[in-house]
């Protein structure tokens, strides 16, 4: 006899019948009641692991991935989305916009007046260096008025919209050297700049035909441009696949570098003050000043060891400024300076001359052993001393001496093999290379298959990239065939892993992720985390990394964060919290959607 309910009644199965409903009602209430963002069941899949190694150093190790191949190929991830129009309330978490006239551009640790308007000298530009205010601030950055989804790349390195950052300053202040112009809705940017009167490529080509060792784009890849305006000069080296760190300080040249990444050209606010750039040691291959502004022979000379420190050996810097080609007091007292100090350091002239523009340059070269140094007159600046001498760039004042250049010193590998080779400044440990290839190799699967081909995210609309904990930047190589950038940021209370991103070719920066960043608000499309919370939750509140992902996100940008469980759940609460929408795949990574909402409060 066929069993049915109707049978089962017949034949008076009571306590079956109450047992099996029992059943039923149990699983229910199992489903419902455990994670709700995932659908109820879902066509089991083939598991397949992609082994990792351990690493040496004690880098966030990528957990072996359960890559989830489902029967349907177009679903590979568990994945569910939160509604946007939930409305945050109740999940514990009052929001509110940032006040005041500075609220829409708000940079915590630039913008502490109080701590600025307390300094006893300014005169090394102290009052552009950082003071974060404690605690943190909680409150949410406003958009300004009419702001919509940012241009995008390529053709935002040419125009912006004028609501995202209007400002006019530089448009006349500048008019005459073609820096910014307005053109209705859009800001348009010709490629102008103080020292580039015939445009940006012809004085990217002049300054190759001085140097034609320079490769740009194979031998030189990653360079420095210090006081970079609106960043012109890394934006067309782009094009010859040459990556720039463009800085410049929170000053009188308004909005600089918030138009620079606005634009899609990687840039960081930065001076040169009292205190190391956040660089390693011999990172840069090249470093470039047009017309900075900065007083090399000033307070010391510091300034210039500050160049010569994070300037690889053999690397070159471009000096384009008025004492190397204008003949007025000043300018040849500033140059006889530049002469006496470049000397006493071991930099050596590699090429000097004058545009047909009128501009002209000095292009000097750094030593690439101490030898020099030992057969100086006068031990003047001292060599430093590597046992006392600070290992870390985050808060440390100026080397007043020469940094060592390391024994065993070459150029790395030319561009894009440089990218995958054994870095320079890998662990002489031997582990240390092989652990370097699994993580690239790692890394390059985990984008390919998971990152890419099953998060749901629109690669295409993404530019501005920040892997906010990096480890050997496999995301960032995983990544360099898109027509993105990565900024990689090496969290001081980690291993120091910077100096390898630099060897590969890629740029980035140390940072504590319990204080701000030195960023404008809205600047990334997109930040990646892998591990980074459990770190950093021994010292600060997961919100206050929160808080400040959200400020340097741009609307309609997304977050990935790999990480355990409890964590992503902790995040994806904040998230909603945020009214941004979530997705949770395979229990490991979480996507989070940043809307354009945010809270009701007046200005
Ligand atoms: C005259 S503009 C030149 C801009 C660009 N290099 C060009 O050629 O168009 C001077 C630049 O130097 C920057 N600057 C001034 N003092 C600086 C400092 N101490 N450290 C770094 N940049 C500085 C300014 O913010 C500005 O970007």
């Amino acid at each position: 006899m066929a069993l049915s309910v109707n049978n089962l009644v017949k034949l008076r199965k009571y306590p079956f019948i109450a047992f099996l409903f029992f059943i039923i009602l149990f699983v229910t209430f199992f489903i419902l009641t455990t994670n709700t963002s995932q659908p109820p069941l879902r066509q089991p899949s083939v598991t397949k692991t992609i082994p990792t190694t351990p690493s040496p150093l004690p880098l966030p190790l990528p957990l072996p991935l359960q890559e989830t191949v489902s029967n349907d190929s177009t679903e590979t991830v568990i994945n569910s989305e939160l509604d946007d129009s939930d409305s945050g309330e109740g999940l514990g978490y009052e929001w509110k916009v940032c006040t005041g006239s500075l609220a829409v551009d708000y940079i915590p640790c630039l913008d502490n007046r109080k701590a600025i308007k307390a300094l006893r000298s300014r005169r090394h530009m102290e009052h552009r260096e950082r003071y974060c205010p404690k605690p943190n601030p909680k409150c949410l950055v406003p958009l300004p008025d009419g702001y919509k989804v940012p241009v995008h790349w390529p053709k935002s390195r040419d125009m912006i919209w004028f609501d995202n950052v209007p400002h006019l300053k530089l448009v006349e202040y500048k008019k005459e050297q073609n820096w910014v112009k307005r053109s209705g809705n859009y800001l348009l940017f010709p490629g102008g700049g103080t020292q580039f009167k015939e445009g940006v490529n012809h004085y990217i080509q002049y300054i190759e035909k001085n140097l034609p060792k320079i490769g740009w784009g194979k031998r030189t890849r990653v360079i420095l441009d210090v006081g970079c305006g609106v960043a012109s000069f890394g934006g067309y080296l782009l094009d010859k696949n040459v990556i720039t760190m463009s800085f410049a300080p929170k000053d009188e040249h308004e909005a600089q570098i918030q138009f620079a990444l606005e634009r899609g050209i990687p840039a960081t606010l930065s001076v040169i003050g009292t205190q190391r750039l956040t660089f390693p040691d011999n990172a840069f291959d090249l470093i470039h000043c047009a017309r900075c502004r900065v007083h090399w022979d000033g307070y010391g000379g510091k300034p210039l060891l500050e160049l010569n420190r994070v300037l690889r050996p053999g690397g070159v810097f471009i000096w384009s400024a008025t004492p190397v080609y204008r003949d007025d007091e000043r300018d040849k007292k500033v140059w006889k300076a530049m002469v006496a100090l470049t000397e006493s350091i071991c930099w050596k002239v590699v090429a000097k001359s004058f545009d047909s523009s009128g501009i002209g340059l000095v292009i000097y070269e750094k030593p690439v052993s101490s030898s020099c140094y030992k057969s100086r007159k006068e031990n003047n600046p001292p060599l430093c001393d590597e046992n006392t001498r600070p290992k870390t760039s985050w808060y440390t004042p100026l080397d007043g001496c020469i940094s060592a250049i390391p024994i065993t010193n070459t150029w790395p590998t030319p561009w894009p093999q440089r990218l995958n080779s054994k870095p320079l400044s890998l662990s002489t440990d031997p582990e240390a290379e092989r652990v370097f290839h699994e993580d690239t190799k790692h890394w390059s699967e985990l984008v390919t298959n998971v990152y890419i081909g099953s998060l749901g995210v629109n690669w295409s609309n993404v530019r501005n990239v920040m892997d906010m904990n990096v480890g050997y930047g496999g995301f960032a190589a995983a990544l360099s065939d898109l027509p993105l950038w990565v900024m990689n940021i090496v969290s001081v209370n980690g291993p120091d892993t910077l100096p390898v991103i630099f060897d590969r070719g890629l740029i980035g920066i140390y940072h504590d992720w319990c204080e701000s960043l030195n960023t404008y608000p809205r600047t990334y499309d997109l930040l990646h985390s892998s591990f980074l919370f459990g770190n950093v939750t021994h010292r600060c509140d997961v919100l206050d990394v929160v808080v400040e992902m959200d400020r340097i996100l741009r609307p309609g940008g997304v977050v990935i964060v790999e990480d355990n469980i409890q964590m992503l759940n902790k995040l994806k609460h904040i998230f909603r919290s945020l009214h941004w929408s979530t997705s949770l795949h395979q229990q490991r990574f979480l996507v989070g959607r940043k809307g354009f909402w945010r809270p009701e409060t007046k200005r």
